[in-house]
């Protein structure tokens, strides 16, 4: 475990039953609003892909923006968003998934990323890995090569890491929750 997890983790809240009965929802923005914490999380992650030579951080639509954008800045990287159903003008490719609470679909711009890039994709939360394995499959239909996924939560019992094992790509939590 990195010497930061427990202090950041200890940033993340529960909310109980939201946004259904039954799930314990984990709000980063306790983390966010603490500048010395949200610097430490990017710091940890700079750190940690700063010699990997990526080409590209790609992050998922909403709050994989928040880590992912301020991450491509520090690393000197191309930044591409992983977007929601129906909010790119061009053309895209695009693939539809089941949520702990719902289901989503997500897109990319055909042109996202040049032949071979080596591309971390990034989220806040890693669930039953439906979010990820969708930009996973989207990154590579488009030719690029996907190093690692990685999360700020993990939430260990639902199987997502699992689900990343089997198509091969590493998975790098943060911290984790059961
Ligand atoms: C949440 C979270 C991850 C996803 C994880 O996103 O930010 O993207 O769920 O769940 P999974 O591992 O089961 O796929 P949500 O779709 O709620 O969107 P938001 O970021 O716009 O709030
Ligand atoms: N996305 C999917 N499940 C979640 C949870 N329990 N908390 C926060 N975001 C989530």
């Amino acid at each position: 475990m990195h010497p930061y997890s427990q202090d950041l983790k200890q940033q993340i809240r529960t909310v109980r039953d939201w946004p259904k009965t039954g799930v314990n929802f984990r709000d980063i923005t306790p983390l966010l609003q603490n500048p010395s914490q949200f610097r430490k999380l990017i710091d940890l992650l700079v750190h940690r892909y700063q010699s990997m030579h990526l080409d590209a951080v790609a992050a998922v639509d909403a709050r994989g923006f928040i880590i992912g954008a301020p991450l491509a800045y520090a690393l000197g990287v191309s930044f591409v968003p992983v977007r929601k159903s129906g909010k790119l003008p061009f053309s895209t490719v695009k693939s539809a998934y089941n949520l702990e609470y719902g289901q989503a679909e997500v897109e990319l711009h055909t042109d996202a990323f040049a032949a071979g890039a080596k591309v971390l994709l990034i989220d806040d939360l890693l669930a039953t890995g439906g979010t990820l394995l969708a930009g996973i499959e989207l990154i590579q239909a488009l030719g690029a090569q996907v190093v690692e996924a990685a999360v700020l939560v993990e939430l260990s019992e639902l199987g997502g890491r699992e689900k990343l094992a089997a198509a091969k790509v590493p998975v790098f939590g943060v911290c984790a929750f059961n």
